[in-house]
């Protein structure tokens, strides 16, 4: 018998700590947790204690509160799942099993519609529902490269911020342009405190800048170097975050950024798979693709809400849902004809919970599902109809590590 337990703020370094070790890091400092500390909400953070010295924790995960912009411009509750870790030698007995359960469990209660986590590893959370809702790519930008294509975008002004200012400026400017994508998020002040502050107090070198647009700021990068007693002509710039309102934002602040002088080149981890680079570029193969993966892991926890949240215009659908773990979610559904709801009638396509994530947010059509064994037709002209009502204009992205 397994019982996870609602940890006590006294506890939370200790499961801090735990969950660090789980990840190979070092554990929080003094310095260090204050900042890290302020990610943890209250009643959120959860732990299973070792059943032969109960003062110690084995397992622990936690969540904290947000809001996930769906395709149609709707924005949704959301469980934001981090820090997650079973101790070493308490793994493979069920405890995170336990620990996701009692999780997706009281989200739901609170009302969230979604719940969303980056996965260190790919073969943990499909079981739970969970399935690949936005992903992006690794870029690097060679400065010694054939620059801008004369037409391409140059934007407004490019500003920087002090590090003293950082925290003081950014999150307003995300907030502003958090949800203008489908997959985007709002940033709890906590996460900028664990995220950015530990950035802001101790990379040796950081730099930060906003982009004016024509209706105010719309837009900024943090980058920082990893290296800086690398070679001059070779150390990267590594792009810690990025947010734009649109293409002139983009590429004021990755102009700024290739423009900073004595570094090889401008590094960014999953960026959008669309971000347009390369087609801003004279050489395209400035711009090289290091790498591409997968970014939020979505957990539908009440389809008939996340359903209803879509644009309800086009051709109707007919899809039956199946989610073993909250069953009340189980059922057919007609999309399309007015916001979703559900029917009594016989379905088109079928797919469980972890395949309709995949699809909600418009990053994997139902025919690529469909075509892979992830979803079932039972009528194939439905899926020229589901592609057309579940593909969003634009990729979905979230842009936020957690
Ligand atoms: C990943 C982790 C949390 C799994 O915890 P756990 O308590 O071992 O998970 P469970 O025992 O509940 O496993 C449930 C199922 O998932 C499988 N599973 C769990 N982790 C897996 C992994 N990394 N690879 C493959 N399968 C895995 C288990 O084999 C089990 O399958 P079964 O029911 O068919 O036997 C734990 O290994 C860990 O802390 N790893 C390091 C830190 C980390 O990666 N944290 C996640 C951050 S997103």
């Amino acid at each position: 018998m397994i019982t996870v337990e609602v940890l006590e703020p006294d506890e939370l370094r200790a499961a801090y700590d735990l969950f660090a070790a789980t990840i190979l890091f070092g554990p929080a400092t003094d310095a260090s947790w204050p900042h890290a500390a302020a990610l943890y909400t209250p009643g959120r953070a959860l732990g299973v204690r070792d059943d032969r010295d109960p003062a110690q924790l084995v397992a622990t995960a936690t969540a904290f509160g947000s809001r996930l912009a769906v395709p149609g411009g709707a924005d949704l509750p959301m469980a934001a799942v981090t820090r997650v870790g079973v101790r070493a030698d308490r793994t493979r007995r069920g405890l995170l099993t336990a620990m996701v359960h009692h999780q997706l469990r009281d989200a739901a209660e609170r009302g969230e519609v979604v719940a969303a986590l980056r996965a260190s590893q790919s073969r943990i959370y499909g079981r739970f529902g969970y399935g690949v809702a936005t992903r992006g790519r690794g870029v690097r930008v060679r400065r010694s490269g054939a620059g801008w294509r004369d037409c391409a975008p140059r934007g407004g002004d490019v500003r920087m911020v002090a590090r003293a200012d950082v925290l003081d400026v950014l999150p307003a400017v995300h907030e502003r342009i958090a949800l203008f994508r489908p997959g985007g998020m709002t940033r709890p002040d906590g996460w900028w405190s664990t995220m950015l502050a530990g950035d802001v107090a101790g990379a040796e070198v950081l730099l930060a800048a906003v982009h004016t647009g024509p209706d105010g700021d719309d837009g900024y990068a943090v980058a920082t170097l990893a290296d800086p007693r690398e070679d001059f002509e070779r150390r990267p710039l590594a792009v810690s975050d990025l947010h734009a309102a649109d293409v002139q934002a983009t590429a004021a602040l990755w102009r700024f950024l290739l423009d900073v002088d004595l570094t090889g080149a401008v590094e960014a981890h999953l960026r959008p798979l669309d971000e347009p680079l390369e087609l801003m570029l004279t050489d395209r193969r400035d711009c090289m693709v290091t790498s591409a993966g997968d970014e939020t892991w979505l957990r539908i926890l009440d389809v008939p809400a996340a359903l209803a949240a879509l644009p309800c215009a086009g051709e109707p659908v007919r899809l039956a849902v199946h989610d073993g773990l909250f069953p009340a979610n189980s059922g057919v559904y007609v999309l399309g004809d007015g916001p979703a709801r559900r029917v009594d009638a016989a379905p088109e396509l079928a797919c469980d919970v972890a395949a309709l994530a995949m699809a909600y947010l418009g990053d994997t059509a139902p025919s690529a599902l469909a075509a892979a064994g992830w979803w079932r037709v039972h009528d194939a002209d439905a899926l020229a109809r589901a592609d057309r009502l579940l593909g969003g204009d634009v990729l979905p992205w979230c842009g936020t590590y957690f």
